[in-house]
């Protein structure tokens, strides 16, 4: 049976919200309907702990998309790591700067969820995400994650392809870069009380980047919506770079003439740079990139060059002389 889903770029009406409501951010969540009670009843534990057993009795407004269909093209030669592996270690700044945050991150309200885009675009808009999610293209990956730590993992994300959301975004030929941006709730997520960090949580990455068949908007994992550790509703995926590229539950998409500077740029740019493609002959200034720990077996592997993804994005760096391309 033939099921017409529509492309990404034929956003129906209903999906945009227009601009002088998305202005009132108070009112667009009133006006999504679920989470006015939350804003009257304040922050009791007890309060919390009520809202969150309704919320998990809820059924996850995208549930029925999983599994989706895993896209034969993008195989890897090692084995998926377990997800109770892949759930229990992350890198989430926003709720602490090591990575059993698992428990931390179930305190993220990740419905409704009002996702910006503006910047250099024919207009401004913004897309609930649940609704969002629905109309993409959605399909399974299974694609090497490699972060600049030296550790990896084999994950099957499920998503689109970033391509798809700049074709609905519609930027204008003056833009160059793709900014996005993290939420930021120091109440939900106590890492952001951190000053010393420049929060939120911001990264970027060039147009033609964003083009490439690679670049993936990750909504799910196992065959399952995101869990919010890995950065529900939303995330991105560029494989063939180092992890802290790959920007966790986004809230903002811009489209920018001018290079954006990252989160990790701003902390500590001598050590993270803005393209930040793999390389195991760069060494971090502190430690080996050449080879990587495989999360679940511990076992050390040899890195590869754009962490396997060569062929693919090579040519994408071919003209750019001067340029830091892999710290
Ligand atoms: N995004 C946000 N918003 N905050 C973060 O701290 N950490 C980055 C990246 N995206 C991070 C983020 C880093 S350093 C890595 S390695 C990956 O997320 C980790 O993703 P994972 O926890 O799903 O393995």
């Amino acid at each position: 049976m033939l099921i017409k889903r529509p492309r990404g770029w034929e956003i129906p009406e209903a999906l945009v919200t227009p601009e002088e409501v998305f202005l009132n951010r108070r009112a667009f969540m009133a006006a999504s309907g679920s989470i006015a009670a939350g804003a009257i009843l304040g922050g009791g534990a007890l309060v919390s702990r009520s809202l969150d057993e309704a919320e998990a009795a809820t059924r996850h407004p995208t549930a029925d998309l999983y599994p989706a269909r895993r896209n034969p093209k993008y195989k890897v030669e090692r084995p998926i790591t377990p997800e109770s592996v892949n759930a229990t270690y992350n890198n989430f700044y926003e709720f602490g700067p090591h990575k059993q945050i698992s428990s931390a991150a179930q305190a993220l309200k990740t419905h409704p969820w009002a996702i910006r885009i503006d910047g250099l675009v024919e207009k401004p808009m913004t897309v609930d995400a649940a609704k969002l999610i629905r109309r993409m293209p959605l399909e399974e990956r299974l694609y090497r994650h490699r972060c600049v730590e030296a550790w990896s993992m084999t994950v099957p994300w499920t998503g689109f392809p970033l391509s798809e959301l700049v074709k609905l975004a519609r930027p204008l030929s003056s833009a160059r870069y793709i900014r996005l941006e993290t939420f930021l709730d120091p109440q939900t997520a106590r890492g952001q009380r951190a000053s010393w960090y420049p929060w939120p949580y911001v990264e970027g990455l060039t147009i033609h980047e964003a083009m490439n068949e690679l670049a993936f908007m990750v909504t799910g994992a196992y065959g399952k919506p995101l869990h919010k550790q890995f950065g529900a509703p939303i995330r991105l995926h560029l494989p063939w770079k180092y992890g802290f590229k790959s920007i966790k539950s986004i809230v903002r998409i811009s489209f920018t003439k001018r290079r954006p500077k990252s989160f990790w740029e701003t902390v500590q740019g001598s050590e993270y740079g803005f393209w930040a493609n793999v390389n195991p002959k760069v060494p971090h200034p502190r430690w080996s990139q050449a080879t990587e720990r495989v999360l679940g077996t511990n076992e050390r592997i040899p890195t590869r060059i754009y962490n396997g993804y060569g062929p693919w994005v090579a040519h994408l760096y071919k003209n750019l002389k001067g340029e830091k391309l892999f710290m």
